[in-house]
């Protein structure tokens, strides 16, 4: 789910994050759902590691589920705010996005550390020839989740956090 090519330098902070939750986020809600239930199929019960991979991607789900409701409810809402000129700062109940920031930035590197599992147990998501069809599947689908993670806390980290932290000294000086 590339949305590289729709954003420009000109693009507003709240336009960002709609381009964020619109592909990232709903795209990682469907495919949580969905490896949630392939994973607890009978076919992948023959995977040597299942319990380890299931008790991996179970923390990832839930880290992921709070972590972009926390996004969305609180993060996201005031740094939309930060780009308009026209009103004043955003109240908040943190006193810098700073703050916020540093416990999400903290849980994207959690999330990076429980992918390196993730990929040390499947061998890099690579199904044995003769494994099942759901076990394709599983993997493919995991393969997927992990790319689209690694692009999405890309542009949180190294493009939204840093023009938020950056417009709010602004707009405090
Ligand atoms: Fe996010
Ligand atoms: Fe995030």
């Amino acid at each position: 789910m590339k949305i590289a090519h729709k954003i420009t330098p000109q693009m507003r902070m709240a336009e960002l994050i709609d381009l964020i939750e619109e592909t990232h986020h709903t795209f990682t809600r469907s495919e949580l759902a969905r490896i949630s239930e392939l994973i607890e199929d009978p076919e992948v019960a023959a995977l040597p590691r299942l319990p380890e991979l299931r008790a991996c991607f179970q923390a990832i789900n839930n880290d992921l589920v709070s972590h972009l409701q926390k996004e969305e409810q609180i993060l996201f809402p005031y740094i939309a705010l930060l780009d308009d000129d026209m009103r004043p700062l955003p109240s908040s109940c943190f006193s810098s996005v700073a703050q916020p920031m540093r416990v999400m930035i903290f849980e994207h590197k959690t999330l990076r550390e429980l992918l390196i599992t993730l990929r040390a147990l499947t061998d890099h998501y690579q199904p044995k020839a003769d494994d099942a069809l759901q076990i394709f599947l599983l993997y493919a689908s995991l393969a997927a989740l992990d790319e689209d993670l690694v692009e999405h806390m890309h542009w949180e980290d190294d493009v939204l956090f840093p023009r938020a932290l950056e417009e709010e000294k602004r707009r405090r000086s």
